[in-house]
């Protein structure tokens, strides 16, 4: 049986160039899931939540805290990309910070991700500017930009 961490890893290996340095290690998503706050979410290629033997097309990674949640990592297969599943998962990202009860969630992206336009889509907007803050595997650096979403509606 293939279980979540390696159905993840799947993705996160295809899915991230090697250049921009921004795929974590299977260690470094399984410490991360042993805390109860951080939370994964599988969606196959038809766009819903995964079933537990089915091949994930698309994974989320959220770090909440009360109040308020952040998006570490958003990545779908270069097979399935270009289909609106990068934005099912963010809408569902958004529905579930929702759900606990969150005003906003952030994320933070180098500067040069063409994923800023589907951020911004799905009702992200940029806050603030970290200058140099990622250094790239061949030296170079590049801006971290943070964005916040507003959750309207939420509960509390
Ligand atoms: C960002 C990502 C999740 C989008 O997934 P997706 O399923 O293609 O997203 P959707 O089909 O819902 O939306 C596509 C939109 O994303 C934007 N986009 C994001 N990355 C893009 C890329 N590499 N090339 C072209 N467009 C991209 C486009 O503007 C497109 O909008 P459009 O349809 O209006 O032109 C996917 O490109 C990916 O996994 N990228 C690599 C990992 C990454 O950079 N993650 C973000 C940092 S953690």
């Amino acid at each position: 049986m293939t279980d979540d961490l390696d159905r993840l890893m799947e993705v996160m290996e295809a899915a991230f160039e090697p250049q921009w340095g921004e795929a974590w290690t299977r260690r470094q998503v399984s410490e991360s899931l042993v805390f109860p706050h951080t939370h994964s979410r599988l969606f196959g290629e038809d766009g819903q939540v995964a079933l537990p033997e089915q091949p994930a097309a698309g994974f989320t990674l959220v770090r909440a805290a009360p109040g308020e949640e952040e998006l570490l990592l958003i990545a779908v297969h270069p097979s399935h990309r270009g289909r609106g599943l990068g934005r099912r998962l963010l809408d569902q990202v958004i529905a579930d910070a929702r759900q606990r009860g969150a005003e906003r969630v952030f994320l933070e992206m180098r500067s040069n991700n063409p994923a800023e336009r589907l951020y911004r889509a799905a009702g992200f907007e940029p806050i603030g500017r970290r200058k140099d803050y990622y250094r790239l595997p061949s030296g170079k650096r590049l801006d971290a930009i943070t964005f916040v979403c507003l959750i309207k509606g939420s509960s509390t």
